[in-house]
């Protein structure tokens, strides 16, 4: 099938799988990469265009992972294709400590626009991955605060780097790897759904900022805290928003504090939450955040990050502190600007919103119909559903979510597991999927849970 035709596919499985041409290219992987990249889904990618996928044998698959949470824009946006291309016809390296290219330039005045971080002007620097973003981050903090501590969050992820796993929540990301950067403290996320009996959501709310008080009082003093690091809408840990009074309160107390406030936004970031930033939704209640860490989306799948703050925090560093030979390739910048103006020209923010709505309405139906759903939430079109062996006890369920991804994958749709306990579902489609490719990928996830949970 061309690209053409593939973008407005359904999903289509042809093989048993994985297919014949698959299996080889998966038996080449199990014998060339090691096996601690881990991968659990039969599909190896011949082409991709908007949110489906063709692999190797012909099958059509529609993908909700979007290279968790990289693909808003889907696959061969051919905006993004065009301007990649012409880029590459001129020169696609140019290191930014070395010599200056404009797309480097350009994306920065882009991002200096759109980020909604506190104070102005603002300046924004690339990197590589989002793990490189979020070390980028917390060396400015520290560099411009002259504190040593990074608070972080229970259920946070912040990427594979040393200091990043070590931010992360999870332990079993770096099981074995340490010594550890120093510095690094872990405070509760107000994770709502399994809040302390007998709390409202109100109260809960006002108990994690207690939490908050508690950390810097017996974790790390003030005046060591250089800076709180959240993600808006925990991703990896099982997507779970941040109610926005509670950040209202986080906010409040680095004020009283002077310690800064980091959004990590990799995975939220560039429409995903039916704004360009979940901070926009906090500007509406008047706070942000000093720094946004963004990623994945950034640049529609070639390899970019980025750091976000004001001049003047920027201008606290000396000379020579940031930089690397890859960040802002141009390439990628090209990219990035393209994404940019797609998001805006084609109304991605409205189109996030839109399939939200939709999927969230469906998933909220569910809830009815599968005792085994606890919980449906998120913001935009971030939207997790979170099984349980039982609504009284709330006994994670990950067993069944996994049994949901593999057959779910079976019948041509990719979705992944997340969540500390592995048993939340995440919906992360791309926003250029079609109505009929989002009613199709609908209909596969609710067929397959129905047949999964009858069975339990
Ligand atoms: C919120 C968040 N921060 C950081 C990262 C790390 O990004 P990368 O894998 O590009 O290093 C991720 C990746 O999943 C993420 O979701």
């Amino acid at each position: 099938m061309d690209i053409k035709h593939l973008k407005d596919a359904l999903p289509r499985i042809v093989t048993e799988l994985p297919g014949p041409a698959a299996k080889a290219v998966l038996k080449r992987r199990a014998s060339a990469i090691p096996s601690t990249i881990a991968c659990v889904y039969p599909c190896v990618i011949a082409q991709g265009a908007g949110a489906m996928v063709e692999d190797v044998d012909g099958n059509i698959f529609l993908d909700w992972v979007g290279g968790v949470g990289v693909l808003n824009l889907g696959y061969s946006h051919p905006k993004i294709v065009a301007a990649v291309s012409e880029q590459a016809q001129h020169y696609f390296h140019g290191m930014m400590n070395i010599v200056t290219h404009e797309p480097y330039i350009a994306l920065a005045e882009q991002m200096n626009r759109i980020v909604p971080t506190r104070g102005t002007p603002r300046q924004t620097m690339f990197a590589n991955s989002g793990a490189e973003a979020i070390e980028n981050a917390v060396k400015l903090a520290r560099g411009a605060t002259g504190r040593p501590n990074i608070l972080v969050f229970n259920g946070a992820f912040h990427g594979r780097t040393l200091m990043a796993v070590h931010m992360t929540g999870k332990r079993a990301y770096s099981k074995g790897l340490g010594p550890f950067p120093d510095g690094v403290y872990r405070v509760d996320f107000p994770y709502l759904y399994r809040r302390p009996e007998g709390m409202s959501e109100e109260e809960a709310v006002r108990y994690y900022l207690t939490r908050l008080e508690d950390a810097l009082l017996q974790a790390s003093p003030p005046e060591q805290t250089a800076a709180f690091v959240l993600e808006p809408v925990q991703g990896e840990g099982g997507f779970i928003p941040a109610p926005f009074a509670w950040v209202e309160g986080l906010r409040a107390l680095c004020d009283r504090h002077g310690i800064l406030l980091v959004a990590d936004e990799i995975q939220t970031g560039f429409a995903r939450s039916g704004r360009m930033f979940v901070s926009d939704w906090w500007a509406d209640g008047g706070f942000a955040p000093d720094i946004i860490t963004s990623a994945k989306s950034i640049a529609a799948g070639l390899p970019l990050s980025a750091v976000t703050a004001s001049k003047e925090l920027f201008d606290s560093l000396p000379p020579g502190l940031l930089g690397g030979t890859f960040g802002g390739n141009p390439l990628a910048c090209s990219a990035a600007l393209e994404v940019i103006a797609a998001i805006e020209r084609d109304g991605l923010c409205e189109r996030s919103a839109q399939i939200a709505e939709r999927a969230r309405a469906a998933f909220l139906s569910w809830q009815d119909e599968f005792v085994q759903l606890g919980d449906v939430r998120g913001i935009g079109g971030m939207l997790g559903m979170e099984f349980v062996r039982s609504r009284a006890g709330r006994e994670p369920n990950a067993a069944l979510v996994a049994d949901i991804v593999g057959q779910a994958a079976q019948r041509g749709l990719l979705v992944e597991a997340a969540g500390i306990y592995g048993n939340v579902l995440r919906f992360l489609s791309p926003l250029v999927i079609s109505d009929a490719q989002l009613e199709a990928g609908l209909s596969i996830l609710h067929d397959t849970i129905a047949e999964l949970t009858s069975e339990t």
